[in-house]
């Protein structure tokens, strides 16, 4: 068996409790010491082969995924308090619920739903008015995930949830995103938090949630029919038997539309602005690429394709600041590949944030440089180098939808306000749980820009 070195267990386990908090410092040191591949194996945990290896990561994404499925992690885990939707669906279910979900994400969809993502995002930039007109300053994160969250509800419920609603959802999902990593990262913790109540508390938030969506479809089936992604959900059929799906399904998979799609937007957003804000010449090259699309036209689904710098402005804050910084597979049978040997049963562990940072394929990586995200410079990349919407047939259903509101955050943001950042901004460091976020609340001070009507 070829296999690459294994972290020995005098080194693991002094790295324990800097894993808790900092895995990605954790994972670097690895890489820096033993390469692109290593073994880690951690108490009875399953053997993990990580890798940020292009080549084997497009083995195990796309040319032989079907030897691989996700852990249990993620099908086990998650879905207990978020339920079996796309994301932790697997197998033979996955790909029949991924069929049917799918043409919800497709151009002309997206294209319906550009003006209630705007709608939303002027309702979002009240706060900013408010805080500018205010000179007070707002929490950075707190803005993105605030606008991306009611996005995504109104892209599902254009028949919405209140605001009061839609804060409070908000925070339940976010709350449980947060308390599923404990259990995982530290496994002896299962048991003490059964016994504190914690587990209880966290299925009770969940099944709330789950009844309150439900309740919602149910609303929707007796009422009119509307042009959102929960009306897709209702009127899609299975191709096999022609059945539409079940309440209980549809409100898992909206469940997983929540969690999937705005934590990972809202933190994508919010290091794309800090890093803008660090750089400004790039700053100003997207504003003037802002003035000047809006001046030829609206700034909607055709308008942002007109900001192709603001495009790969976001890409290479993903590539810096993954928000999917990590996902994993496990072997369904014994394989090879990138000249390893891979054991039925092994987990491999693809670690983003490491890839998009490898020298192997990034000149200072460490260094924000947005035209490497130019097509010309795509060209000349290993395909599986930069993988912010991961690869292969489980790629982010929702990769054309995050670029999309994105942009127009960005474009409603940009061109009327400036930010101050605080002094202790350069600062700033990841924090990774499910997503890669910051390390702490990043204020920044709202004002007018001069010459925008605000
Ligand atoms: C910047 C924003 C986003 C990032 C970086 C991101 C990243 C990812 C990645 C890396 C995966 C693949 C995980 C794996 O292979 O193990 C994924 C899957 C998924 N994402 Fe996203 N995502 C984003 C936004 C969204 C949005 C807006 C939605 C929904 C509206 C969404 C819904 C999903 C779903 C349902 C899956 C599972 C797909 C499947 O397995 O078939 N994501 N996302």
């Amino acid at each position: 068996m070829i296999l690459p070195p294994k972290i020995p267990l005098f080194e693991v386990l002094r790295n324990l409790p800097q894993m808790a908090s900092q895995p990605i410092d954790v994972f670097t040191g690895y890489i820096e010491k033993y390469g692109r591949n290593f073994i880690l194996k951690i108490g009875a945990s399953r053997l993990t082969h990580f890798t940020v290896d292009a080549e084997l990561i497009r083995h195990v994404l796309q040319r032989n995924n079907r030897n691989y499925e996700k852990s249990e992690i993620q099908t086990t885990q998650l879905a207990r308090f978020l339920g079996k939707g796309l994301l932790t669906n697997s197998g033979k279910d996955w790909l029949k619920q991924r069929r049917l979900i799918q043409p919800g994400f497709h151009r002309q969809r997206l294209e319906t739903l550009t003006q209630e993502m705007q709608g939303v995002i002027n309702q979002q930039c009240e706060k900013l008015n408010a805080a500018a007109t205010g000179g007070q300053a707002i929490s950075l994160h707190e803005f993105t995930r605030g606008a991306v969250f009611r996005i995504i509800v109104r892209a599902i419920f254009t028949d919405g949830f209140t605001e009061e609603e839609s804060r409070e959802l908000n925070e339940a999902i976010d709350a449980i995103q947060h308390y599923v990593i404990y259990p995982v990262r530290m496994p002896f913790l299962r048991a003490p938090l059964r016994w504190l109540g914690k587990e209880a508390k966290y299925q009770a938030i969940s099944q709330e949630i789950h009844q309150k969506v439900l309740q919602r479809i149910q609303e929707r089936r007796k009422g009119l029919p509307k042009d959102d992604l929960l009306q897709m959900l209702l009127d899609s059929r299975y191709e096999d038997n022609g059945e539409p799906m079940n309440d209980e399904q549809i409100a898992d998979e909206i469940k997983i539309l929540f969690a999937a799609g705005h934590e990972t937007s809202a933190n994508a957003l919010a290091w794309t602005i800090w890093l803008l804000l660090r750089h400004p010449p790039e700053l100003d090259k997207v504003r003037s690429e802002l003035a000047a699309a809006a001046a030829s036209g609206p700034i909607d689904f055709a308008g942002v394709r007109r900001l192709p710098y603001t495009t790969q402005v976001i890409e290479e804050s993903m590539r810096l600041y993954p928000p999917a910084w990590i996902t994993d597979r496990v072997a369904l049978a014994d394989d090879h590949a990138a000249g390893f040997d891979i054991a039925r049963g092994t987990v491999v562990g693809i670690f983003f944030q490491g890839l998009h940072r490898s020298p192997e394929y990034w000149q200072n990586p460490d260094q924000f440089l947005p035209q490497r995200m130019s097509p010309e410079a795509k060209k000349e990349r290993h395909p599986f180098a930069f993988l912010p919407f991961g690869g292969g047939p489980r790629l982010c259903i929702g990769n054309h939808f995050a670029m999309l509101e994105m942009l127009l955050v960005l474009a409603s943001v940009l061109g009327k306000y400036d930010f101050e950042l605080p002094p202790n901004a350069d600062a700033i460091g990841n924090r990774a749980n499910i997503t890669l976020g910051m390390d702490r609340e990043l204020l920044v001070k709202v004002k007018h820009r001069v010459g925008s009507q605000g």
